[in-house]
């Protein structure tokens, strides 16, 4: 490999890959980044919910743990990186409103309480009259819904940034390229090759591509990531002065089996989100995909109709076989993985970097991410003993 080496080197700009270099960097390593653009990646299209309540599905209470780990280190994250850089990142300590508007999605909305209340979560039940007390632009037809205070939000536009300036600051180095394909010697990762030819060395390769994890060439079949694409179409409207506030809090439905969430920055924007589409590669934003958002979001808060559309966008969130991520090594001596993230990536950013920094400095790997070794699949087998 060439002399560009480093201790780690960490496949994927996104935040995953960034906060894994940050942490990777705090704790002396050598560490790069190969990127296009470092930034990028499903984080500019996301809401950024923090919703590790309201998000909790049946099958899914082993990921609570983790969701839940990582929502108790976000004030601490979000003080240390706005302290090293200098840069706000929207993070609202504002809770969310779960709603129901007719019997089904209240009778949906009551499993779900049940299940928080079983897993000792903290979420209130509100009349319908309670939900429009709180969130006066709500649907006259609100059947009732769920106070959660705990799930917060940040803006992960901002986030992103913030952690391409603290690697900087923490002397991570970038190389803009895209990771053409891994370098593999002696059984070991030894680096990638980028697309304009550059080898890049180094004694850890982290892959963290997000939802092309699993399309890097020279990974072997058997250690390449089960993860795909799941687009998800993203509407951003303008709340003008004169309507604020127009929501105080995250509202969300589930809405003919679909879910909407409409999340107001303190800065105006509001993100209206999301389509789910197993279509593979496709980013396209359809007619069909704003329609049913914004006429999902216009059953629960009609007045939205008035708000001036700003964006429309749609990203891949990677997915796992069990919406879990897969953290830590792989039977590929010297390549880890921090990948399959899905739904939680920005919830997920914090504890990601802790445990990768803690893999990569040689450490045990954390109680709370045991679950999440990439050995649970059967097609990547980690070889402890090797
Ligand atoms: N966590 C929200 C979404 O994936 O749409």
């Amino acid at each position: 490999m060439s002399s560009r080496t480093s201790d780690v080197l960490v496949i994927g700009g996104g935040i995953i890959g960034l906060v894994t270099a940050w942490r990777a960097a705090q704790r002396g390593l050598a560490t790069a980044v190969v990127d296009p653009a470092p930034g990028g990646g499903a984080a500019r299209v996301a809401a950024g919910m923090l919703a590790a309540v309201t998000e909790l599905h049946y099958g899914e209470q082993t990921l609570l743990g983790l969701n839940l780990a990582s929502a108790r280190r976000y004030p601490d994250f979000a003080a240390e990186l706005t302290g090293l850089t200098g840069q706000d990142l929207g993070y609202r300590r504002c809770g969310t409103l779960a709603v129901a508007l007719d019997a089904d999605d209240r009778a949906h909305l009551r499993e779900l309480h049940a299940l928080q209340q079983q897993s000792g979560l903290e979420s209130e039940w509100l009349s319908g009259r309670e939900c429009r007390r709180l969130e006066p632009m709500l649907a006259p037809g609100v059947r009732g819904g769920l106070r959660v205070d705990g799930d917060h939000q940040i803006d992960p536009r901002r986030l992103a940034a913030a952690l391409v300036t603290a690697c900087e600051r923490t002397g991570v180095v970038f190389h803009r390229d895209w990771a053409e394909r891994l370098e593999v010697v002696r059984g070991r990762a030894a680096g990638v090759v980028t697309r304009a030819g550059a080898a890049l060395g180094a004694g850890q390769v982290v892959l963290a591509g997000g939802s092309l994890s699993g399309r890097l060439a020279g990974v072997p079949d058997d250690v390449l990531p089960p993860v795909r694409p799941v687009k998800g179409q993203v509407l951003r409207l303008t709340v003008p002065a004169r309507y604020a506030p127009f929501l105080s809090r995250t509202v969300r439905a589930v809405v003919r089996g679909g879910n909407v969430y409409l999340v107001p920055r303190e800065n105006g924007e509001l993100v209206v989100g999301a389509t789910s589409e197993e279509l593979g590669w496709d980013t396209t934003v359809t007619a069909g995909g704003v329609y049913e958002l914004l006429r999902d979001a216009h059953e629960l808060v009609p007045g939205i109709t008035e708000l001036p559309l700003t964006e429309t966008r749609a990203g891949l969130r990677p997915g796992s076989p069990d919406n879990a991520p897969l953290l830590g090594p792989t039977r590929l001596d010297g390549l880890l993985l921090a990948t399959g993230h899905y739904r939680n990536g920005v919830l997920l950013t914090p504890v990601t970097g802790d445990v990768m920094a803690q893999l990569l400095t040689g450490g045990e790997l954390p109680e709370e991410a045991r679950p999440f070794t990439p050995r649970r699949f059967g097609t990547v087998l980690v070889e402890q003993t090797a």
